[in-house]
């Protein structure tokens, strides 16, 4: 009896959602008890205090509002020419480096993420990335017959561990040319760190000082997909005025997503923005990547596109568009900081928060803290080291007693 018919790199591989698994958890638990009596802290999108997704409404408003021609027609397959100004513009605000930059329409931040590995590694080389990572990561990368490596993100002290890093970096490239390097920040999942502009600069200078040799490439992929519920606009921009002037063999992508920045997770739409000091590199960029797109997607949403652009282009909806934003990062913020000071009344150790959708608990053993959190009818994600709080979905109310429970579950499993 045969029982796989698949190549043999397909053989073998499905997709394990911890994520989804801990939520349809939750959504028993609602059918069960109702929804006020259950805490679901694994949904990684914004809700309003009464549990309902948020929609921007001038994104909505914008979005409904577009002929229907330009929601159902193709786009190009690099992206509207408006949509690729306006998301430059957009992702840098004030802080666009002494580059060249160009961008190209993907598949939200996931296709960034693809187009990298897919475009500025081997086939069997190793991608890194810190131990504390989006889960997908791995899967984009071994799909896709790489590997996934790690370096310690913190050090004892809580601090980013650049040692680490540069450990990491310099032996990848004794063994490839090519390192591509995923670094998500700021507001990183799922942490909640942001590297500040000064470890910014120390992480470019061991770039550089690997990319002395002129032989070895480092491609660095700034994953920027919560950048918009990171902090003051300019002020979590201000490190990517680093990557003005860099080397050659340093090429700089940012990953940048429509998902949080305007609510529209499954519309699709992202972009690519590649940042070099030298047009040949920045023109192989944009012909390889749209290449890929042909090759993967075609084109990608263009109601999407023109609803981003339109709102760049007019100042009141942008203006707009920044302050509800705004309204639901304060309202995180309020979240994360009620569970931040309880965590420190509870004796709870968390590992650095600075901004972003979710925080993080390290533990021993994190399924069981999270079954055990299942008695308080609290769901979260259990991660490999951590376990990880949603806190763009729960309510302020909801996260008040929250800390203590955690810090209970984990004294009587670990
Ligand atoms: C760290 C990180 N990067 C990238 C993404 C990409 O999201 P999307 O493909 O929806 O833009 C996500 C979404 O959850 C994320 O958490």
């Amino acid at each position: 009896m045969i029982t796989s018919v698949a190549a043999s790199h397909a053989k073998g591989k499905f997709a394990t959602d911890n994520i989804f698994g801990a939520n349809a958890a939750a959504v028993q638990a609602v059918a069960k008890y109702g929804k006020d009596s259950v805490t679901n802290a694994t949904i990684g999108a914004l809700l309003d205090d009464n549990e309902v997704l948020v929609c921007l409404p001038t994104v909505e408003k914008v979005l409904r509002g577009l002929p229907i021609q330009e929601i159902i027609n193709y786009a190009p397959i690099a992206g509207l020419p408006d949509f690729q100004e306006s998301v430059i513009d957009l992702a840098f605000a004030e802080q666009k480096p002494e580059a060249y930059v160009k961008a190209i329409a993907t598949s939200g931040g996931s296709g960034v993420i693809h187009h990298a590995i897919w475009n500025y590694t081997e086939i069997g080389d190793t991608v890194l990335t810190s131990d504390w990572f989006w889960g997908p990561y791995r899967v984009l990368c071994e799909d896709k017959l790489r590997k996934l490596d790690t370096f310690s993100m913190f050090d004892e002290q809580q601090r980013f561990n650049l040692n680490s890093f540069q450990t990491k970096l310099t032996s990848l490239l004794e063994k490839q040319n090519n390192a591509l390097l995923i670094i998500n920040t700021p507001a990183h999942n799922p942490t909640g760190y942001s590297i500040s502009d000064d470890e910014w600069t120390q992480l470019l200078d061991i770039c550089k000082e690997s990319a002395k040799n002129p032989d070895k490439r480092v491609i660095l992929l700034a994953d920027i997909a919560y950048i918009d519920f990171a902090g003051e606009k300019q002020a979590c921009r201000a490190f990517m005025r680093q990557f003005s002037n860099l080397p050659d063999n340093i090429l700089v992508i940012l990953g940048y997503s429509m998902s949080k920045s305007f609510t529209v997770y499954g519309q699709r739409c992202g972009a690519m923005i590649g940042v070099s000091s030298n047009k040949d590199i920045i023109k192989e960029f944009e012909d390889i990547n749209q290449y890929t797109s042909r090759a993967t997607w075609s084109n990608i949403n263009r109601g999407a596109q023109r609803m981003l652009a339109t709102i760049h282009k007019d100042q009141a909806l942008l203006a707009q568009v920044d302050a509800e934003r705004d309204q639901g990062y304060r309202t995180i913020q309020e979240r994360a900081g009620i569970f931040t000071a309880e965590a420190k009344q509870a004796n709870l150790k968390m590992l650095p928060f600075i901004a972003g959708y979710f925080l993080t608990i390290p533990a021993k053993n994190p399924e069981a803290v999270c079954n055990k959190l299942h008695d308080d009818l609290i769901f979260a994600v259990p991660l490999g080291k951590g376990v990880r709080i949603a806190v763009c979905a729960v309510p302020s109310r909801k996260i008040k007693g929250m800390a203590a429970k955690v810090a209970a579950a984990m004294a009587a499993v670990e």
